[in-house]
C-alpha cells in the first residue's frame, strides 16, 4: 500500500505490472538493435571509401521513406481510432456492414504501386553501378578468383601465381575484382563492412569488386545456408600497405622454411602451404585449439578415439585415408562434414608433404614427454 503512487485504481496493479513489462520488453528490444547496429566485426555500417557506402545511401533513402509511411499509416490509425470510437447514445445500435469500397481499394493498389518504383530506381542504379569494377589511378582491378566449397574459402591470385585458403590478402586503396565460383553447393561470400554479398553458383562466375581504404582485418562469411558446416564458413579479408602486401607476395612465391631444415624441412613447408592454400588450417588449428575439426597439434602418431568405438594410430596410412575418404573413420566428438581431397586436388605427394608438416607438430609433444 505504502508503494503504490497516488492516483491509481485499486484494481490498476495488475495493469502496471503489464506495463512495465511492456516496457522493459521495449528497452530489450531497442538496446539490441543498438547493440547490432555498434560496428562489430560483422556491421554493415560501411568503412570510408567502400562500395558498400553506395548501398548503405539505398538503406538511408528506404530508411526515411519506411519512416515517412510509418507515420502515415499509424497517425490515420489514431485518429481514425479516436475519431469513430463508438459514442455512448449510439451504444444500442449496429454499424453499417461495409462491402468493399472501390475508391479505397484503386487507392491502396496504386500508392503502393508508387512507392515501389520510388524504391526500384535508386536500387537499380546502384546495382548497375557497382557491377564494373571501376579504374583507380590508372591502376588495373586486382583480379582474385575466389572458390567457396563446403567448408570454406579459397582464394587464387592468378597475376600473381598465389593461392591461399581462409584469409584474403589485398593491398588497400587498390580496387579488387572477385570471380566468386563454387566448388558444391551454392555459398554466398560476404564481407559486410566493405561490401554486399553475392551468391557463389556451381557452373557459373558472378563478378563483384570491393576496396578497402584502411588497413585491417575485416571478417567475411557465408551468407547462405549450404550445409552442416555452413556456420563454420568465416574468412578474414586482411587489408595491408601496398609494401606489406608486396613482401607477403614475395613470401608467398619464396616461402622460408621457418626453422625446418635440409629435405625434410622443405617438405614440411611445403605441406603447411598446402594446409593453407587448401583451407585445412580453416578447420584443423595447429596450436591445439579447438576447432571444427581435430587439432594437429600432437595428431600424428596419438591413438584417435573414433565414432565407431574403436582406437586407431594416426600413421601415414590413417592420415591419408582421412584425407582421401574423410567420412570413413570419424575422430569421435567430430562431425562428418570434411571434403574429400581427391588426387586431382592433392596429388600422393603433396598429402606426403602434408604429412610431414603434421610430423613436425607432433615433435615438440614428443620431446615433453
Ligand atoms: Cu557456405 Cu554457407
Amino acid at each position: 500500500m505504502v508503494r503504490r503512487l497516488p492516483g491509481r485504481q485499486p484494481d490498476g496493479s495488475r495493469r502496471s505490472r503489464l506495463t512495465r513489462a511492456i516496457s522493459v520488453a521495449g528497452l530489450i528490444v531497442v538496446a539490441l538493435t543498438l547493440s547490432a547496429c555498434g560496428g562489430g566485426p560483422l556491421s554493415t555500417i560501411p568503412q570510408d571509401g567502400a562500395p558498400n557506402e553506395r548501398i548503405w545511401d539505398v538503406y538511408w533513402f528506404l530508411w526515411i521513406g519506411a519512416a515517412i509511411v510509418f507515420v502515415l499509416v499509424e497517425g490515420l490509425l489514431v485518429y481514425t481510432i479516436f475519431r469513430f470510437r463508438r459514442a455512448p447514445q449510439t451504444a444500442h445500435g449496429r454499424p453499417v456492414p461495409v462491402h468493399g469500397n472501390t475508391k479505397l481499394e484503386i487507392l491502396w493498389t496504386i500508392i503502393p504501386a508508387i512507392v515501389l518504383v520510388f524504391i526500384a530506381v535508386p536500387t537499380l542504379q546502384i546495382i548497375a553501378e557497382l557491377a564494373t569494377p571501376p579504374e583507380r589511378d590508372g591502376e588495373e582491378p586486382l583480379e582474385v578468383i575466389v572458390t567457396a566449397r563446403q567448408f570454406f574459402f579459397q582464394f587464387e591470385y592468378p597475376e600473381l601465381d598465389i593461392q591461399t585458403a581462409n584469409t584474403m590478402y589485398i593491398p588497400v586503396g587498390r580496387v579488387i575484382d572477385l570471380k566468386l565460383r563454387s566448388g558444391d553447393v551454392i555459398h554466398s561470400f560476404w564481407v559486410p563492412r566493405l561490401a554486399g554479398k553475392m551468391d557463389t553458383i556451381p557452373g557459373r562466375t558472378n563478378e563483384m569488386w570491393l576496396t578497402a581504404e584502411q588497413p585491417g582485418t575485416y571478417a567475411g562469411e557465408c551468407a547462405e545456408f549450404c550445409g552442416v558446416g555452413h556456420a563454420l564458413m568465416r574468412f578474414d579479408v586482411e587489408a595491408q600497405t601496398p609494401e606489406d602486401f608486396d613482401a607477403w607476395v614475395q613470401e608467398q612465391l619464396n616461402p622460408s622454411t621457418g626453422g625446418g631444415e635440409g629435405e625434410d624441412g622443405d617438405l614440411a613447408a611445403r605441406g603447411q602451404q598446402l594446409a593453407q592454400a587448401n583451407g585445412c588450417v580453416g578447420c584443423h588449428s595447429v596450436d591445439g585449439a579447438q576447432s571444427a575439426g581435430p587439432t594437429w597439434q600432437g595428431l600424428f602418431g596419438s591413438e584417435i578415439p573414433l565414432a565407431s568405438g574403436e582406437t586407431v594410430t594416426a600413421d601415414e596410412e590413417y592420415i591419408t585415408n582421412s584425407i582421401r575418404n574423410p567420412g570413413d573413420q570419424i575422430h569421435e566428438g567430430f562431425s562428418n562434414i570434411m571434403p574429400a581431397f581427391g588426387p586431382d586436388q592433392l596429388s600422393d605427394e603433396d598429402v606426403q608433404a602434408i604429412i610431414a608438416y603434421m610430423q613436425t607438430l607432433s615433435e615438440g609433444d614428443e620431446a615433453s614427454r
